[in-house]
C-alpha cells in the first residue's frame, strides 16, 4: 500500500491521446530550472526563483516523489501536474481531518494554450480516483489567475469557498467523481467561473 492506496508509486506511465505522465528522470533537470526560473510560470506563485540559486540546488534527477507527475510531450517534459496532502495549517478543506490531496499544475510557457494541461490533469484525476475511489480533490488558485481558474472549471472542480491568502484572493474548490462527470458534460463552461475580482518539488 503506498499513500495512493492500493496504486504502486510510481505508477506506469500514463498514455493520453498526445502526453505521457510518467516519474521524473534525470533528463528533466533542464525542465524543472526553466519552470521555477520562469516569471511567466511565477506570476500567480509568488515569483520565480534566480536560475543561478536553481542549478546549484535542484537535485540531479527533481522532483521524484509520490504524487509528482512529469508531463512528457514527445519526450521532453513540458510541465508537471501534483498530487500532495495539503498543509493542515492552511485556510480551504472540506474535511474535519483536512488531509484532502490538492491538484498542483505548472507548465512551461511554450506549451501553454493547447490544452495540453487540460489533457494531463484529467489523466491525473482519473488516475487518482480509480487508486482512491470516493476521495475528494482540492486544488486552490488566486482568482485573477485566469487560465487556471479556467481550468479548474474544465476539470469539474465546484467553488467550495473564497479567502485571502498571500495577500491575494483565492479560489479554493473541490473535485469528486460526481463534480468530474458535470465537468465533463461541460468542459468549456461559457461563461466560464466568474470573472476575477482581483505551489512544487
Ligand atoms: C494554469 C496553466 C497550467 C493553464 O495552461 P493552459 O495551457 O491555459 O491550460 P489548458 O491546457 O486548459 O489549455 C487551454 C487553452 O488551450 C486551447 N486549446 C488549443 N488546442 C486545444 C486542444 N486540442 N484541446 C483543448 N484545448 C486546446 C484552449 O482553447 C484554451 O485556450 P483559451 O484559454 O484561450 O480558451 C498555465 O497557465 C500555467 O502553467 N501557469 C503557471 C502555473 C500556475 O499558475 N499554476 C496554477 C497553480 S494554482
Amino acid at each position: 500500500m503506498t499513500e495512493f492506496g492500493p496504486a504502486s508509486w510510481p505508477p506506469v506511465p500514463i498514455s493520453t491521446d498526445r502526453l505521457v505522465l510518467r516519474e521524473s528522470e534525470g533528463r528533466d533537470r533542464a525542465a524543472f530550472i526553466e519552470l521555477f526560473a520562469s516569471p511567466d510560470v511565477g506570476t500567480y506563485l509568488g515569483g520565480s526563483r534566480e536560475r543561478s540559486e536553481l542549478e546549484r540546488e535542484i537535485p540531479e534527477t527533481p522532483g521524484r516523489r509520490p504524487g509528482l507527475f512529469v508531463v512528457d510531450f514527445r519526450g521532453a517534459m513540458i510541465g508537471i501536474v501534483t498530487l500532495d496532502r495539503r498543509d493542515t495549517a492552511r485556510p480551504g478543506h472540506v474535511r474535519p481531518e483536512a488531509d484532502e490531496f490538492e491538484l498542483g499544475y505548472m507548465f512551461l510557457p511554450d506549451a501553454w494554450g493547447c490544452g495540453y494541461a487540460t489533457e494531463a490533469c484529467m489523466a491525473v484525476l482519473d488516475w487518482f480516483a480509480s487508486s482512491l475511489p470516493g476521495e475528494p480533490v482540492v486544488l486552490c488558485t488566486q482568482t485573477a489567475n485566469v487560465p487556471s481558474m479556467r481550468l479548474a472549471a474544465k476539470l469539474g472542480f465546484s467553488e467550495v469557498e473564497r479567502f485571502e491568502e498571500y495577500a491575494a484572493d483565492q479560489w479554493f474548490g473541490i473535485w469528486t467523481q460526481a463534480t468530474a462527470s458535470e465537468g465533463l458534460v461541460s468542459r468549456y463552461p461559457s461563461p466560464p467561473l466568474r470573472p476575477p475580482t482581483g505551489t512544487v518539488p
